[in-house]
């Protein structure tokens, strides 16, 4: 069954337009320097987010989780004339990487580092988010998703990585990262102030309509 998943995959990849030469680049570098390069969205959630994007246009995306900056390129792609991504993470290293790609790119001067705990940074942005991924630390999810939820547009869009847990999202004995991910599905599925839908892509992406 993997085996057909893979080539499935393989199938579906084949038939997504391609990326960028800077993300190809980044994507390399991640993949040969970095351990923890599973982080990094990777090339088909890349074309998915680069299109959920397209699709939106938005004037302001706020990204939580900006790691080497391949989803914030992502995003970029889509943004409406004079929009901005603003991208937070709390990793000077990979901030500093993230920047150098960026600088290569022509987004350039739509992508808004900041550095510092989202907790903290988020109550201190003014703006309406037309969209907002949450992509860092998995016990915030919640925490994130109620702090941006009042700076969201009615009508916006909030998309949330990894809500699958590689699967253990199924299992009886939830560790902390997995409980606090099922929680925020539950959260989100009980919410009637919005729409849901889970694709199961990749590691799942819970992509959330706020209602109007
Ligand atoms: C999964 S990676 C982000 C991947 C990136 N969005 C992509 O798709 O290429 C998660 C990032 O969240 C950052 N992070 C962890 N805890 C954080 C916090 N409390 N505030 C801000 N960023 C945090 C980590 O430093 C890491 O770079």
């Amino acid at each position: 069954m993997n085996e057909i998943k893979n080539e499935l995959t393989d199938y579906a990849e084949k038939f997504t337009s391609g990326e960028s030469d800077v993300l190809q680049e980044l994507r390399r570098e991640c993949y040969e320097k970095y351990e923890d390069s599973s982080m990094l969205s990777g090339f088909f959630q890349g074309r998915v987010l680069a299109m959920f994007s397209k699709m939106i246009r938005p004037r302001v995306v706020l990204e939580i989780g900006t790691y080497l900056g391949y989803s914030a390129l992502c995003f970029a792609e889509g943004l409406a004339d004079g929009g901005k991504v603003i991208t937070l993470d709390v990793n000077e290293e990979t901030n500093k990487v993230a920047r150098s790609f960026v600088e290569k790119s022509e987004y350039a001067d739509r992508i808004d580092f900041r550095l510092g705990p989202a907790t903290e940074i988020i109550p201190t942005l003014d703006e309406t988010f037309d969209l907002v991924f949450i992509d860092a630390d998995k016990p915030n999810y919640s925490n994130y998703y109620n702090l941006i939820f009042d700076k969201a547009r009615p009508g916006g869009f909030i998309i949330a990585d990894n809500v699958l847990w590689s699967g253990k999202v199924l299992d009886a004995e939830k560790d902390e990262n997995t409980q606090a991910l099922h929680d925020f599905n539950q959260m989100v599925q009980a919410d009637d102030r919005v729409s849901n839908v889970l694709l199961p892509i990749r590691d799942g992406l819970m992509v959330v309509c706020k209602n109007v």
